[in-house]
């Protein structure tokens, strides 16, 4: 166990303090009397690049006013994923990604679980709250379940045969608070660095499980239950859509479906081995 210090000790415990008053069935945060945030705080600015440095007035005479450059977090997203040459590099270029504000409530960044160089990779949503404390995706109640759909058919993150391997990662590596959705915004600023993943861990197949991986990888708003089992293709590779273990959990009737779409993964990895 790590000892925090400073602003993360405060930070968690404020964070363990809200989240006992939720699970107490606190829904509202009010005070006495109403206070008008809006009227206190000014708009926040827009994200810019750092101001130059003062000049003297002769030079400043003389140069013309350097336009403030917008911030573009997809881009710098883009720039920095490239960069990465290995996994590795590329854990440490999300970690050093400074755009993306749900890392400042994480315990932990969830890069990835199972074995580089499996044929299957799949790329879920966000780790919840058993993820963010163990650093791995899927080892809560819907992982348990995504660990069962794939035993059914002879495939495990660490099964010892390479053909059997599964290797996992999330659109996003940090948990969102409360487990909401994650924005379009943190969505759009992530998905370069799942783009690179997938290409550094060169799988042969994708899953794209639930809702949020699906639209977010293949750019749509189609409905998981209407393109679930339904072949598309990301980065140059086959990626079905399956419904996330979280939904079959809330909807058991839907595990037929996603029986159907193991088998036809399973039929997939046959034709192509
Ligand atoms: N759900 C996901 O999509 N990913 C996880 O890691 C855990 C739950």
């Amino acid at each position: 166990m790590s000892l925090q210090t400073g602003w993360e000790t405060d930070w968690h415990i404020a964070r363990a303090c809200l989240e006992w008053q939720v699970d107490m069935g606190v829904d509202e945060a009010i005070c006495d009397a109403p206070l008008d945030r809006f009227a206190l705080d000014p708009a926040p600015a827009p994200k810019t690049a750092p101001k130059p440095a003062p000049q003297s007035p002769a030079k400043a005479a003389a140069a013309p006013a350097a336009p403030e450059v917008e911030i573009d977090p997809v881009r710098e997203a883009e720039t920095m994923a490239t960069a990465a040459a290995d996994l590795d590099a590329l854990a440490a270029a999300l970690a050093d990604y400074p755009h993306c504000e749900l890392k400042l409530g994480a315990r932990n960044l969830v890069f990835s679980d199972g074995r580089i160089g499996a044929r299957v990779m799949i790329v879920g949503e966000a780790p919840g709250r058993e993820e963010d404390l163990r650093g791995r995706p899927f080892v809560g109640e819907a992982g348990q379940l995504l660990d069962r759909m794939f035993a059914a058919i002879g495939m495990g993150r660490d099964h010892p045969d390479m053909a059997q391997a599964l290797y996992i990662t999330n659109i996003l590596p940090w948990r969102p608070p409360q487990n909401r959705d994650p924005s379009p915004e943190e969505r759009a600023m992530m998905r370069p660095f799942v783009l690179r993943h997938i290409e550094l861990a060169a799988p042969d197949i994708l899953v794209l499980m639930g809702r949020i991986s699906s639209s977010t990888m293949l750019g749509s708003n189609d409905g998981i239950t209407k393109i679930r089992g339904q072949w598309r293709e990301v980065a140059g590779r086959p990626a079905l859509p399956m419904l996330h273990p979280a939904y079959l959990l809330r909807n058991p009737a839907a595990k037929r479906e996603a029986w159907a779409d193991l088998l036809a993964l399973q039929a997939r990895l046959r034709t192509s081995s």
